[in-house]
């Protein structure tokens, strides 16, 4: 499905946006759970035969959406105790896990083994280190695959790049005789599964997926020389889309695109790829439904101050990412430029500047688009106001989940 406007009205196929926000109280969030299962589907279609799909939870874990993807049957990809608990508590399987990050604990690193999950992906030799004593101690073999830093720059926002020499994710090709020589070592507590890298977020250009994955199979291949046989090619998540333009049938190409290079790149290895896509599967399928407190006016600006902002969605303050902004229900006055700002006692508390709308009055309501990722996830409380509310939409039913 796909949130479109029917006669200036905000629809959800059948589904009267306008008319839900009239029986709200507050802020927001609203997601189509069919679009998300939909995409999911189309990397299911598109990706090599032995694949394995791992939603990047760290996107959206609204517990409707997670339980959802697991009866899909597909898996998950976690960073941290918090998100590995939950996944288990949705409906993953732990053959479907993998966990990812720079700083797991030594309490995530023996949840992760006790509940084996499928392979835990490893940032440091520290780490690896600490795994496999801890898996001595429980006396069960860990598997890990090792993340890899590929030295790529793709073109997205410094604070969601990677993959780069400078950031603090994976291990370059520097680390390798030490790696090998712990995996050597200590084979009866670790084994390896395979490589895995996530270069960053919100990445439009395919080339820097395909040299990621190049770089990373020269690795591989020097590992495979080693002795170290592997199973498994993680290449992570990062797919990016238009936050510009609505356009569901060009993220559903990109999405068919990006599978045929990960296809292409890969298919001189027997090994099963996997995926670990957040953004792309649910950014779409969720806006943030907002009411306009105060309307004010001066000689330099007219500010529409409604009731949520930089507390529910960080992304405009923390990227500069823009986000569109529409009434939910249109009407025929005159367009005005509207700065759209929140309550907290901070500037930066703005959800779009200059934005061209019909004039707005006091109690209207907007919706901002493409908020199902990192939206919600990184709510808080700031200023103590309360977390926005979040409503999903299945099969024709609105489920409220909070
Ligand atoms: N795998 C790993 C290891 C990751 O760190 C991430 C995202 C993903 C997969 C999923 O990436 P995606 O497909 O969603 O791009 N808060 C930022 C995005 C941070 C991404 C963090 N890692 C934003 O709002 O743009």
């Amino acid at each position: 499905m796909a949130f479109l406007y029917k006669d200036n009205k905000l629809m959800l196929n059948n589904f009267d946006v306008t008319k839900f926000c009239e029986a709200q109280q507050q802020a927001c969030y609203f997601y189509d759970v069919d679009e998300i299962l939909k995409r999911l589907e189309l990397f299911k279609a598109h990706l090599p035969a032995k694949q394995s799909i791992h939603y990047a939870m760290k996107a959206n874990s609204n517990t409707v959406i997670l339980k959802s993807i697991a009866e899909l049957g597909l898996g998950v990809d976690v960073v941290s105790g918090g998100e590995l608990s939950l996944a288990l508590n949705c409906g993953f399987k732990a053959e479907d896990i993998v966990f990812s990050g720079v700083g797991k604990t030594h309490k995530e690193i023996e949840l992760a083994l006790n509940s084996k999950i499928k392979q835990i992906n490893v940032e440091s030799p520290q780490e690896l280190l600490r795994i496999s004593e801890i898996a001595k101690k429980m006396n069960v073999v860990a598997s890990v695959a090792l993340r890899m830093n590929p030295d790529v720059d793709p073109d997205t926002h410094p604070y969601i790049k990677t993959g780069f020499r400078d950031n603090k994710f994976g291990m370059d090709s520097s680390f390798l005789p030490e790696l090998k020589s712990i995996l050597l070592n200590n084979k009866e507590n670790l084994s390896l599964r395979g490589l895995t890298i996530h270069i960053g977020s919100q990445i439009v250009d395919l080339n820097s997926f395909k040299d990621a994955i190049d770089k990373t199979k020269l690795v591989y291949n020097e590992l495979a020389h080693a002795g170290l046989k592997m199973t498994t090619f993680d290449v992570g998540g990062g797919l990016g889309m238009s936050y510009e333009k609505q356009n569901y049938e060009s993220d559903y190409e990109r999405i068919q695109k990006y599978c045929d290079v990960v296809k292409e790149s890969l298919k001189d290895l027997d090994i099963e790829v996997l995926v670990e896509p957040g953004r792309i599967v649910t950014a779409r399928a969720g806006i943030l439904l907002t009411q306009v407190e105060y309307i004010k006016s001066s000689p330099y600006k007219n500010f529409a101050i409604v009731n949520t902002g930089m507390h529910h969605l960080m992304r405009p303050c923390l990227y500069q990412a823009h986000h569109e902004i529409k009434p939910v229900s249109y009407s025929s006055k005159k367009p005005m430029l509207y700065d759209v700002v929140g309550p907290i006692c901070e500037s930066s508390d703005v959800l779009g500047y200059d934005r061209l709308m019909p004039e707005l009055q006091q109690g209207e309501w907007l919706s901002i688009f493409d908020t199902g990722a990192y939206g919600f996830a990184m709510a808080n409380t700031y200023n103590c106001h309360d977390l926005p509310l979040e409503f999903c939409y299945k099969n024709g039913e609105l489920i409220t989940s909070h």
